[in-house]
Order: C-alpha cells, then structure tokens, then sequence
C-alpha cells in the first residue's frame, strides 16, 4: 500500500516538475570552476506568460514582468553547492518554478604518491602504492590513473560523495615483475565533467623509479640438444635476464676443452667442438639456473658421408678396372715388345 503511494507520487512528482513548468534553459546544466563565472537564460515557452524571475542563494533576479527570457548570471562563485531556479507566473495565476543543474568543480591542489615501503623490489612480491589527491571537487567525479612507464596500469574512482573539496585517497596493490625494473610509476588525477570546453587537465603526481630483482631466466629456456654439422661453427645460447646482471660459467664435455675458452661468456662459440653434455649456469645474488646443451654428430651428415664415401669407391673402383685394363693392354704391349726385345737379342 504505501509502496503503491510511493509508486503514485513519484509518478505525480515526475510529471508535475516536467510537465507543468514550461522552460527551456540555456544552457540545460552549467560546470563552472570556483571563482568562475557563468550566466544562463531561462525561456518561458507558454504565451500566457505575465513574468519570470530566477530564485538564488546568491543574489537572484527579480520577478521581471512582460519577458519571456530571463538572463542569470554569476560573476564569481564562491560556493561549491549553488542551485539557481527560473520561476514563471502565468496568466492562470499558477506559478511554477525549475532548477538550473550547476556543477562547481575544483581542480586537485596537489597529487601526491606515497613514497611505497621499498623502492627496490622483489619479482612476484606485492606492494602498496598511494597516491593521495587535495582538495578536490567533486569526488565522484575524479579518476585516479596509475601508470608505469608510459602505460596505464589501472584506473580507480572514488565513491565519496561530497560536492565540497576533500582529500581523496586511493590505493593500489602491485606485483612486481622483472619488465618493471627501471621503471617509473606515478598517478594522475582526473576530473571527468560534461563540459562544452575541452576535457580538464590531468594533474601528476611525483613519481618513483622502481627497482626490481629477479633470479636469471633464460631468454630460450628449454635445454638445447645441437646437431654439430661439419665446417660450421657451434653456437651455444645462455642469454639469461636478471637483475643484477646473471654471471655465467660453462661446464664442457672434456676438461682439455676448458682451456681455452672463456668460460664466463653468455654465448659460447668453442674453438675445438667435441660432442657431449655442455651446461651453462648463469646467476646473481637472487638465485641460479642451469640450462643444458646435448652436443651430438650429425647422423645424416654421417650417411651423406657414407654416400660420398661410397661414390667415390665405386669411381675409384671403376677407375681401378679401367686403370688395370689401360695398364692390361699396354703391359701387354710392353711385355711383347719386353718379350720381343729379348726375343731379337736372344738369337742374336
Ligand atoms: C542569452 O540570450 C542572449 C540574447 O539572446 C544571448 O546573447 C546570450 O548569449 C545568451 N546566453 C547564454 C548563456 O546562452
Ligand atoms: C559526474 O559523474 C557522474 C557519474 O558518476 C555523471 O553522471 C555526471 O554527469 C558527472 N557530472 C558532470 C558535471 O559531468
Ligand atoms: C633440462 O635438463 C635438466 C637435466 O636433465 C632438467 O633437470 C631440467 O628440468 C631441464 N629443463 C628444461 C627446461 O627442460
């Protein structure tokens, strides 16, 4: 029952303040700085209009008759809460009067972000940033941004809804990860307000740079197995990011190999190749980390080998029975004339 009145009256409401006043005004909502100024007409759309006026705790127009607009202005607001109304009287003697939405806004007079617990951070810790806004109006009408580098990271509102200026504070959890090292992070504050003019200028707050560090992780992280192939060199990855910077150290297959080469290097390109399990452990002060690299002959380079081996056989060998059949027909020849020779001397 009381439900239903209620359901009555806002319908009754509704329609008596849309319905039954007549107005237009120009502009239909104001957003003003405080200390700007603003000025706004009313128009009566009736023709039985006798007069207007606007109604304002700061200085309102009086009841002007034969117009049917009525100009209101403000030269300086000095109040965050302000609802100037239009009223017209009509020949009916009814009167009905509407209100100029206006919203007063000020702009941060300082953002502020926290210094956070520790500048030098740990990968996969969180930690709480704040960024603490002044005097702000309205609130439920700012946006906090979070940045790092240059990329937004989130973006929060407030839920304060006071029309006057208060300090807004607002506050992040964050988990480092190793692209954040070197990183600057800051907030920013912004006003979103229907407006004419352009959007609001943002205000930064200072900003951190962060450091973060991380145990060595290989840019290829799987373990390598590596074909040597003949006439090239080998090339072994450990590239591994980190902060501080990863130290490295190559373990060989045959400790001759060891040395001569450097074995501090992140790639290693050893002069003298001999198969076998190679192992680079890059690390620095946040942990350590093993990649292993399983050197093997080139079986298919064995069997082209093996072909080559083979071609080269069977030419030899049909070189051979063609050297042999030269070799046959000329031996042949010499051993006829060898045999001739002798022969002729022999009777001699
Ligand atoms: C109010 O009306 C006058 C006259 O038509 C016009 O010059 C003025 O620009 C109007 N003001 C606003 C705020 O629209
Ligand atoms: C303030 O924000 C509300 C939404 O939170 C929006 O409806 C309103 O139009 C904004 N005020 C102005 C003056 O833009
Ligand atoms: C690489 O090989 C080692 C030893 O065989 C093994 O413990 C490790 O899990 C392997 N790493 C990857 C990424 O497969």
């Amino acid at each position: 029952m009381s439900l239903f009145l209620i359901f009555s009256c806002l319908i009754l409401c509704a329609g008596k303040s849309m319905g039954a006043c007549p107005i237009e005004m120009g502009p239909s909502k104001v957003v003003v700085s405080y200390g700007g100024s603003f000025s706004a007409n009313c128009s009566s759309l009736t023709h039985d209009t006798i007069g207007m006026g606007w109604e304002s705790q700061h200085g309102g127009v009086e009841l002007t008759l034969g117009v049917t607009t009525l100009p209101f202005k403000i030269d300086k607001v000095n109040d965050f809460i302000i609802s100037p109304s239009c009223y017209i009287y009509r020949q009916d003697d009814s009167q009905c009067i509407e209100k100029l939405p206006v919203t007063v806004y000020q702009l941060p007079t300082r953002v502020y972000l926290h210094e956070p617990s520790s500048l030098t951070m740990l990968e996969g810790q969180q930690y709480g940033l704040k960024c603490e806004i002044f005097d702000v109006a309205p609130a439920k009408n700012l946006s906090v941004l979070w940045y790092k580098g240059n990329k937004k990271i989130n973006t929060a509102s407030s839920s304060e809804s006071s029309l006057k200026p208060v300090k807004v504070l607002s506050e992040m959890s964050f988990t480092a990860s190793r692209e954040d090292d070197s990183a600057q992070i800051w907030c920013e504050a912004q006003l979103n307000l229907w407006s004419a003019e352009q959007k609001l200028p943002s205000n930064k707050s200072n900003s951190y740079k962060l450091t973060v560090l991380s145990a060595p992780a290989f840019t290829m992280p799987e373990n390598e197995t590596v074909t040597l192939q003949a006439l090239k060199n080998l090339t072994l990855n450990c590239t591994a990011t980190g902060n501080p910077s990863p130290k490295y150290r190559w373990q060989l297959p045959h400790a001759s190999q060891e040395m001569d080469e450097d074995l501090t290097q992140s790639i290693l390109s050893p002069s003298f190749v001999l198969p076998g399990h190679y192992a680079c452990t890059a690390s620095n002060s946040q942990g350590s980390s093993t990649k292993y690299f399983n050197v093997i002959k080139d079986p298919g380079n064995q069997a082209t080998l093996a072909a080559i081996i083979g071609v080269f056989a069977a030419l030899g060998a049909v070189l051979f029975i063609i050297g042999v059949l030269l070799v046959k027909s000329d031996g042949t020849f010499s051993c006829n004339k060898g045999s001739y020779q002798p022969a002729s001397s022999r009777p001699v």
